[in-house]
Protein backbone atom coordinates (compact mmCIF):
# COMPACT_ATOMS: atom_id res chain seq x y z
CA UNK A 1 0.00 0.00 0.00
CA UNK A 2 1.03 3.50 -0.80
CA UNK A 3 2.37 4.42 2.42
CA UNK A 4 4.03 8.31 3.23
CA UNK A 5 5.22 9.92 7.06
CA UNK A 6 5.61 13.26 7.56
CA UNK A 7 7.39 15.35 10.73
CA UNK A 8 5.61 17.99 12.34
CA UNK A 9 6.70 19.98 14.96
CA UNK A 10 5.61 22.21 18.10
CA UNK A 11 4.89 25.84 16.73
CA UNK A 12 4.16 27.70 20.06
CA UNK A 13 2.71 26.80 22.94
CA UNK A 14 -0.85 27.86 22.48
CA UNK A 15 -0.74 25.47 19.14
CA UNK A 16 0.50 22.49 21.69
CA UNK A 17 -1.90 22.89 24.29
CA UNK A 18 -4.50 22.72 21.38
CA UNK A 19 -3.05 19.41 19.52
CA UNK A 20 -2.69 18.18 23.11
CA UNK A 21 -6.11 18.79 24.34
CA UNK A 22 -4.17 20.55 27.20
CA UNK A 23 -5.56 23.77 27.59
CA UNK A 24 -4.16 24.07 31.39
CA UNK A 25 -0.56 24.02 29.91
CA UNK A 26 -1.03 27.67 29.14
CA UNK A 27 -1.29 28.30 32.91
CA UNK A 28 2.81 27.05 33.21
CA UNK A 29 5.46 28.30 33.36
CA UNK A 30 6.51 29.21 29.44
CA UNK A 31 10.39 28.43 29.79
CA UNK A 32 9.94 24.91 32.00
CA UNK A 33 7.24 23.46 29.32
CA UNK A 34 9.77 24.28 26.36
CA UNK A 35 12.53 22.95 28.08
CA UNK A 36 10.86 19.93 28.89
CA UNK A 37 9.55 19.29 24.63
CA UNK A 38 12.98 19.93 24.07
CA UNK A 39 13.48 16.39 25.98
CA UNK A 40 11.21 14.98 24.66
CA UNK A 41 12.18 12.58 21.58
CA UNK A 42 10.48 11.90 18.79
CA UNK A 43 6.97 9.78 18.78
CA UNK A 44 4.54 8.79 15.95
CA UNK A 45 1.37 10.75 17.06
CA UNK A 46 -1.40 9.98 14.88
CA UNK A 47 -2.21 7.76 11.70
CA UNK A 48 -4.04 9.78 8.83
CA UNK A 49 -7.41 8.45 7.31
CA UNK A 50 -9.64 9.27 4.50
CA UNK A 51 -7.20 10.19 1.71
CA UNK A 52 -8.56 9.20 -1.86
CA UNK A 53 -8.02 10.28 -4.84
CA UNK A 54 -11.10 10.66 -7.79
CA UNK A 55 -9.26 6.82 -9.45
CA UNK A 56 -10.24 5.70 -5.23
CA UNK A 57 -6.43 4.96 -4.76
CA UNK A 58 -6.26 5.45 -0.80
CA UNK A 59 -2.94 6.29 1.39
CA UNK A 60 -1.54 4.95 4.69
CA UNK A 61 -0.13 7.79 6.27
CA UNK A 62 1.33 8.52 9.55
CA UNK A 63 2.38 11.93 11.67
CA UNK A 64 5.77 12.08 13.45
CA UNK A 65 5.86 14.21 16.29
CA UNK A 66 9.15 16.13 17.39
CA UNK A 67 8.72 18.00 20.16
CA UNK A 68 11.39 21.12 19.18
CA UNK A 69 9.90 24.49 18.47
CA UNK A 70 11.45 26.72 15.85
CA UNK A 71 13.45 29.02 17.78
CA UNK A 72 15.08 25.59 19.28
CA UNK A 73 15.60 24.11 15.97
CA UNK A 74 16.82 27.18 14.85
CA UNK A 75 19.90 28.06 17.98
CA UNK A 76 20.03 24.90 19.58
CA UNK A 77 23.09 22.33 18.49
CA UNK A 78 23.01 21.41 15.21
CA UNK A 79 23.47 17.69 16.12
CA UNK A 80 20.73 17.28 19.01
CA UNK A 81 18.44 19.00 15.91
CA UNK A 82 19.15 16.93 13.44
CA UNK A 83 19.16 13.77 15.78
CA UNK A 84 15.70 14.75 16.84
CA UNK A 85 14.61 14.65 12.68
CA UNK A 86 16.74 11.76 12.16
CA UNK A 87 15.04 9.60 14.75
CA UNK A 88 11.32 10.68 14.06
CA UNK A 89 12.88 9.21 10.15
CA UNK A 90 13.80 6.24 11.77
CA UNK A 91 10.37 5.64 13.13
CA UNK A 92 8.42 6.57 9.71
CA UNK A 93 11.19 3.94 8.16
CA UNK A 94 10.30 0.99 10.86
CA UNK A 95 6.72 2.05 10.63
CA UNK A 96 7.13 0.48 6.60
CA UNK A 97 6.59 4.24 4.80
CA UNK A 98 8.06 4.50 1.13
CA UNK A 99 8.20 8.00 1.62
CA UNK A 100 9.17 10.89 4.33
CA UNK A 101 7.77 14.62 4.34
CA UNK A 102 9.66 17.17 6.70
CA UNK A 103 7.54 20.11 7.88
CA UNK A 104 7.81 23.92 8.03
CA UNK A 105 11.23 24.20 10.40
CA UNK A 106 12.29 20.52 10.25
CA UNK A 107 12.81 21.06 6.60
CA UNK A 108 15.43 23.36 7.49
CA UNK A 109 17.40 21.00 9.60
CA UNK A 110 20.48 19.22 7.84
CA UNK A 111 20.92 21.15 4.88
CA UNK A 112 17.68 21.48 4.27
CA UNK A 113 17.09 17.63 4.60
CA UNK A 114 20.20 16.57 2.77
CA UNK A 115 21.92 14.77 5.73
CA UNK A 116 18.64 13.76 6.69
CA UNK A 117 17.69 11.98 3.71
CA UNK A 118 21.64 10.34 3.82
CA UNK A 119 20.94 9.00 7.15
CA UNK A 120 17.43 7.03 6.74
CA UNK A 121 16.81 4.07 3.47
CA UNK A 122 13.71 5.98 2.40
CA UNK A 123 13.27 9.42 0.28
CA UNK A 124 13.23 12.33 1.87
CA UNK A 125 11.22 15.58 0.54
CA UNK A 126 11.04 19.09 2.44
CA UNK A 127 7.49 20.00 0.03
CA UNK A 128 9.16 22.93 -1.18
CA UNK A 129 8.17 22.42 -5.22
CA UNK A 130 4.06 22.16 -4.44
CA UNK A 131 4.51 24.63 -1.42
CA UNK A 132 5.89 27.33 -4.57
CA UNK A 133 3.08 26.13 -6.48
CA UNK A 134 0.19 26.67 -3.96
CA UNK A 135 1.51 29.91 -3.12
CA UNK A 136 1.86 31.21 -6.19
CA UNK A 137 -1.98 29.86 -7.42
CA UNK A 138 -3.52 31.49 -3.74
CA UNK A 139 -1.64 34.48 -4.45
CA UNK A 140 -3.29 35.23 -7.93
CA UNK A 141 -6.30 33.68 -7.26
CA UNK A 142 -7.18 36.03 -4.06
CA UNK A 143 -5.59 39.46 -5.74
CA UNK A 144 -8.04 38.38 -8.95
CA UNK A 145 -11.07 38.17 -5.83
CA UNK A 146 -9.82 41.34 -4.23
CA UNK A 147 -9.77 43.49 -7.73
CA UNK A 148 -5.83 43.70 -7.58
CA UNK A 149 -4.41 44.83 -11.46
CA UNK A 150 -1.42 42.41 -10.85
CA UNK A 151 0.47 43.64 -14.14
CA UNK A 152 -0.21 47.17 -12.59
CA UNK A 153 1.19 46.17 -8.59
CA UNK A 154 4.00 46.49 -6.88
CA UNK A 155 5.11 43.05 -5.32
CA UNK A 156 7.18 42.48 -2.22
CA UNK A 157 8.62 39.30 -1.92
CA UNK A 158 9.73 38.90 1.77
CA UNK A 159 12.56 36.26 1.76
CA UNK A 160 13.58 36.92 -1.74
CA UNK A 161 16.82 34.74 -1.22
CA UNK A 162 14.94 31.73 0.20
CA UNK A 163 14.00 28.72 -1.64
CA UNK A 164 10.34 29.35 -1.51
CA UNK A 165 11.26 33.06 -2.26
CA UNK A 166 13.19 33.12 -4.96
CA UNK A 167 11.05 30.96 -7.07
CA UNK A 168 8.10 32.88 -6.61
CA UNK A 169 9.67 36.12 -7.58
CA UNK A 170 10.80 34.56 -10.76
CA UNK A 171 7.66 32.61 -11.78
CA UNK A 172 6.09 35.90 -11.05
CA UNK A 173 8.43 38.33 -12.28
CA UNK A 174 7.35 38.89 -16.12
CA UNK A 175 3.34 39.35 -14.49
CA UNK A 176 3.86 42.33 -12.53
CA UNK A 177 5.16 46.41 -13.46
CA UNK A 178 7.26 46.60 -10.25
CA UNK A 179 9.28 43.65 -8.15
CA UNK A 180 10.56 44.68 -4.47
CA UNK A 181 12.95 42.07 -3.33
CA UNK A 182 13.40 41.98 0.72
CA UNK A 183 15.87 39.82 2.66
CA UNK A 184 18.87 40.92 4.94
CA UNK A 185 21.29 39.98 3.31
CA UNK A 186 22.52 42.54 0.49
CA UNK A 187 24.39 40.20 -1.50
CA UNK A 188 22.57 37.69 -1.85
CA UNK A 189 19.58 40.04 -3.00
CA UNK A 190 21.62 41.78 -5.45
CA UNK A 191 22.50 38.41 -6.88
CA UNK A 192 18.89 37.50 -6.97
CA UNK A 193 18.22 41.06 -8.56
CA UNK A 194 21.53 41.01 -11.68
CA UNK A 195 19.72 37.10 -12.27
CA UNK A 196 16.20 38.47 -13.03
CA UNK A 197 17.24 41.53 -14.85
CA UNK A 198 18.75 39.64 -17.82
CA UNK A 199 15.69 37.86 -18.27
CA UNK A 200 12.80 40.37 -17.67
CA UNK A 201 11.91 44.56 -18.62
CA UNK A 202 10.40 44.74 -15.27
CA UNK A 203 11.29 47.16 -12.45
CA UNK A 204 13.26 45.38 -9.90
CA UNK A 205 13.99 47.26 -6.52
CA UNK A 206 16.32 45.89 -3.66
CA UNK A 207 14.92 46.59 0.22
CA UNK A 208 16.86 45.74 3.08
CA UNK A 209 13.69 47.34 5.46
CA UNK A 210 10.53 45.34 5.87
CA UNK A 211 8.64 48.17 6.96
CA UNK A 212 9.89 50.49 3.99
CA UNK A 213 8.85 47.70 1.63
CA UNK A 214 5.48 46.65 3.21
CA UNK A 215 4.29 50.22 2.83
CA UNK A 216 4.60 50.57 -0.65
CA UNK A 217 3.70 47.03 -1.35
CA UNK A 218 -0.08 46.07 -3.63
CA UNK A 219 0.99 42.38 -2.86
CA UNK A 220 3.45 40.52 -0.78
CA UNK A 221 4.90 37.28 -0.42
CA UNK A 222 6.28 36.44 3.09
CA UNK A 223 8.43 33.44 3.08
CA UNK A 224 11.11 33.30 5.70
CA UNK A 225 13.04 31.63 8.82
CA UNK A 226 12.18 34.22 11.32
CA UNK A 227 9.94 32.41 13.60
CA UNK A 228 8.11 35.80 14.97
CA UNK A 229 5.65 38.18 13.30
CA UNK A 230 7.70 40.92 11.14
CA UNK A 231 5.10 43.18 10.25
CA UNK A 232 1.74 44.26 11.94
CA UNK A 233 -1.19 44.22 9.76
CA UNK A 234 -2.08 47.86 10.64
CA UNK A 235 1.47 48.51 8.24
CA UNK A 236 -0.07 47.60 5.05
CA UNK A 237 -1.84 50.07 2.97
CA UNK A 238 -5.30 50.39 1.91
CA UNK A 239 -6.66 47.54 -0.65
CA UNK A 240 -3.36 45.60 -0.07
CA UNK A 241 -2.83 41.86 0.29
CA UNK A 242 -0.18 39.50 1.86
CA UNK A 243 0.23 35.99 1.16
CA UNK A 244 2.23 34.93 4.22
CA UNK A 245 3.47 31.69 3.81
CA UNK A 246 5.69 31.52 6.65
CA UNK A 247 5.21 29.33 9.69
CA UNK A 248 4.56 30.27 12.29
CA UNK A 249 3.46 33.53 10.92
CA UNK A 250 5.53 36.77 10.01
CA UNK A 251 2.22 38.78 9.82
CA UNK A 252 0.61 39.76 13.50
CA UNK A 253 -2.93 41.08 13.64
CA UNK A 254 -2.44 43.58 17.12
CA UNK A 255 -4.75 46.46 15.57
CA UNK A 256 -7.87 47.25 18.03
CA UNK A 257 -9.99 46.51 15.46
CA UNK A 258 -10.13 44.20 12.28
CA UNK A 259 -9.24 45.71 9.58
CA UNK A 260 -11.62 44.74 6.33
CA UNK A 261 -9.74 46.93 3.72
CA UNK A 262 -6.47 44.61 3.82
CA UNK A 263 -6.43 40.75 3.31
CA UNK A 264 -3.15 38.39 4.63
CA UNK A 265 -3.96 35.19 3.56
CA UNK A 266 -2.60 31.76 5.18
CA UNK A 267 -0.09 30.61 2.52
CA UNK A 268 0.13 27.23 1.17
CA UNK A 269 -2.86 25.07 2.52
CA UNK A 270 -4.56 22.54 0.16
CA UNK A 271 -7.40 19.90 0.10
CA UNK A 272 -6.16 16.44 -0.37
CA UNK A 273 -8.86 13.93 -2.52
CA UNK A 274 -11.17 12.29 -0.13
CA UNK A 275 -11.91 13.00 3.27
CA UNK A 276 -9.02 13.86 4.96
CA UNK A 277 -8.48 13.28 8.51
CA UNK A 278 -5.02 13.48 10.08
CA UNK A 279 -6.74 12.88 13.55
CA UNK A 280 -4.27 15.24 15.27
CA UNK A 281 -4.03 19.06 14.96
CA UNK A 282 -2.01 20.16 12.47
CA UNK A 283 -3.02 24.00 12.80
CA UNK A 284 -6.02 23.76 10.33
CA UNK A 285 -9.32 22.77 9.80
CA UNK A 286 -10.35 18.87 9.17
CA UNK A 287 -9.73 18.01 5.45
CA UNK A 288 -7.35 21.00 4.73
CA UNK A 289 -3.20 20.25 4.93
CA UNK A 290 -0.51 22.28 4.50
CA UNK A 291 1.53 22.11 0.81
CA UNK A 292 4.52 20.68 2.68
CA UNK A 293 2.75 17.38 3.52
CA UNK A 294 0.49 17.22 0.77
CA UNK A 295 3.62 17.27 -1.30
CA UNK A 296 4.91 13.82 0.20
CA UNK A 297 1.06 12.49 -0.45
CA UNK A 298 1.06 13.48 -4.03
CA UNK A 299 4.09 11.17 -4.67
CA UNK A 300 3.08 8.60 -2.54
CA UNK A 301 -0.29 8.78 -4.74
CA UNK A 302 2.06 8.17 -7.98
CA UNK A 303 4.52 5.85 -6.36
CA UNK A 304 7.30 8.57 -7.12
CA UNK A 305 9.58 7.39 -4.13
CA UNK A 306 12.06 10.09 -4.86
CA UNK A 307 14.00 13.02 -3.05
CA UNK A 308 12.16 15.77 -4.90
CA UNK A 309 12.36 18.83 -2.91
CA UNK A 310 15.71 18.40 -0.89
CA UNK A 311 18.62 20.69 -0.44
CA UNK A 312 17.18 23.70 -1.35
CA UNK A 313 17.41 23.14 -5.35
CA UNK A 314 14.34 24.70 -6.82
CA UNK A 315 13.20 23.56 -10.35
CA UNK A 316 10.56 25.65 -12.52
CA UNK A 317 10.07 21.78 -14.11
CA UNK A 318 9.27 20.09 -10.41
CA UNK A 319 6.92 23.02 -9.61
CA UNK A 320 4.83 22.40 -12.85
CA UNK A 321 5.35 18.72 -12.54
CA UNK A 322 4.54 18.60 -8.90
CA UNK A 323 0.82 20.95 -9.94
CA UNK A 324 -0.08 18.56 -12.11
CA UNK A 325 0.26 15.52 -10.54
CA UNK A 326 -1.16 17.22 -7.80
CA UNK A 327 -4.42 17.77 -9.84
CA UNK A 328 -4.05 14.56 -11.61
CA UNK A 329 -5.27 13.05 -7.58
CA UNK A 330 -7.56 15.34 -7.00
CA UNK A 331 -5.59 18.25 -4.94
CA UNK A 332 -7.16 21.62 -5.04
CA UNK A 333 -6.73 24.95 -3.94
CA UNK A 334 -8.21 25.54 -0.27
CA UNK A 335 -10.81 28.03 0.02
CA UNK A 336 -8.91 31.42 0.79
CA UNK A 337 -8.25 31.91 4.59
CA UNK A 338 -7.21 34.63 7.13
CA UNK A 339 -6.18 34.06 10.54
CA UNK A 340 -7.16 30.38 10.57
CA UNK A 341 -10.77 32.33 9.32
CA UNK A 342 -12.92 32.09 6.03
CA UNK A 343 -12.62 35.68 4.02
CA UNK A 344 -15.91 36.96 4.59
CA UNK A 345 -17.27 38.26 1.10
CA UNK A 346 -17.61 41.46 2.51
CA UNK A 347 -13.84 41.88 2.40
CA UNK A 348 -13.42 41.17 -0.98
CA UNK A 349 -15.89 43.94 -1.71
CA UNK A 350 -14.19 46.52 0.01
CA UNK A 351 -10.91 45.41 -1.38
CA UNK A 352 -12.39 45.24 -4.86
CA UNK A 353 -14.06 49.09 -4.19
CA UNK A 354 -10.63 50.12 -2.78
CA UNK A 355 -8.36 49.23 -5.60
CA UNK A 356 -11.49 49.79 -8.24
CA UNK A 357 -10.46 53.64 -7.18
CA UNK A 358 -7.03 53.71 -7.81
CA UNK A 359 -6.97 52.11 -11.30
N1 LIG B 1 2.99 26.57 4.16
C1 LIG B 1 3.78 25.54 3.82
O1 LIG B 1 3.30 24.49 3.35
C2 LIG B 1 5.26 25.67 3.96
C3 LIG B 1 6.05 24.69 3.39
C4 LIG B 1 7.38 24.83 3.47
C5 LIG B 1 7.91 25.93 4.14
N2 LIG B 1 7.11 26.85 4.70
C6 LIG B 1 7.66 28.01 5.42
O2 LIG B 1 8.24 28.92 4.49
C7 LIG B 1 9.25 29.66 5.15
C8 LIG B 1 10.50 29.79 4.28
O3 LIG B 1 11.02 28.53 3.89
P1 LIG B 1 12.25 28.43 2.85
O4 LIG B 1 12.53 26.98 2.71
O5 LIG B 1 12.04 29.26 1.65
O6 LIG B 1 13.44 29.09 3.74
P2 LIG B 1 14.89 29.63 3.26
O7 LIG B 1 15.27 29.03 1.96
O8 LIG B 1 15.83 29.45 4.41
O9 LIG B 1 14.67 31.18 3.04
C9 LIG B 1 14.39 32.08 4.06
C10 LIG B 1 14.42 33.51 3.48
O10 LIG B 1 13.99 34.42 4.49
C11 LIG B 1 14.94 35.48 4.61
N3 LIG B 1 14.81 35.98 5.99
C12 LIG B 1 14.91 35.27 7.13
N4 LIG B 1 14.68 36.07 8.19
C13 LIG B 1 14.41 37.31 7.67
C14 LIG B 1 14.10 38.56 8.27
N5 LIG B 1 14.01 38.72 9.59
N6 LIG B 1 13.87 39.62 7.45
C15 LIG B 1 13.95 39.48 6.11
N7 LIG B 1 14.25 38.32 5.50
C16 LIG B 1 14.48 37.25 6.28
C17 LIG B 1 16.29 34.83 4.27
O11 LIG B 1 17.28 35.75 3.85
P3 LIG B 1 18.28 36.47 4.90
O12 LIG B 1 18.78 35.40 5.82
O13 LIG B 1 19.33 37.12 4.05
O14 LIG B 1 17.44 37.48 5.61
C18 LIG B 1 15.82 33.99 3.06
O15 LIG B 1 15.68 34.81 1.93
C19 LIG B 1 9.45 29.00 6.51
O16 LIG B 1 8.77 29.76 7.50
C20 LIG B 1 8.78 27.67 6.36
O17 LIG B 1 8.30 27.16 7.59
C21 LIG B 1 5.81 26.75 4.60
Amino acid sequence: MRHFAFIIHSVDLGWVSIAFKEPNLLKKKNSLLKKAFEWLPSFECAEVAGVKSPKNLTLKGNLIYCGLFPEQIMSLKKEVVLDRIISGGKIAEELGADILGLGAYAAQVGRKGVDIAKAINIPVTTGTHYTISIAIESTLSAAKKAGIDIKKSNLVIIGATGGIGKACAEILAGKVDTLTLVARSGIRLNGVKENLKTRFKTKIIIEDDIKTAIKKSDIAIMSTTTPTALIDINELKPGALVCDISRPRNVSQNGKKLRKDVLVIDGGIVKPPGQPDFNFFIGLPKGLAYACIAETMILAFEEKYESYSLGGKISADKVSEITRLGKKHGFELAEIRSFDLEVPDEVFENMRKLNVKRK
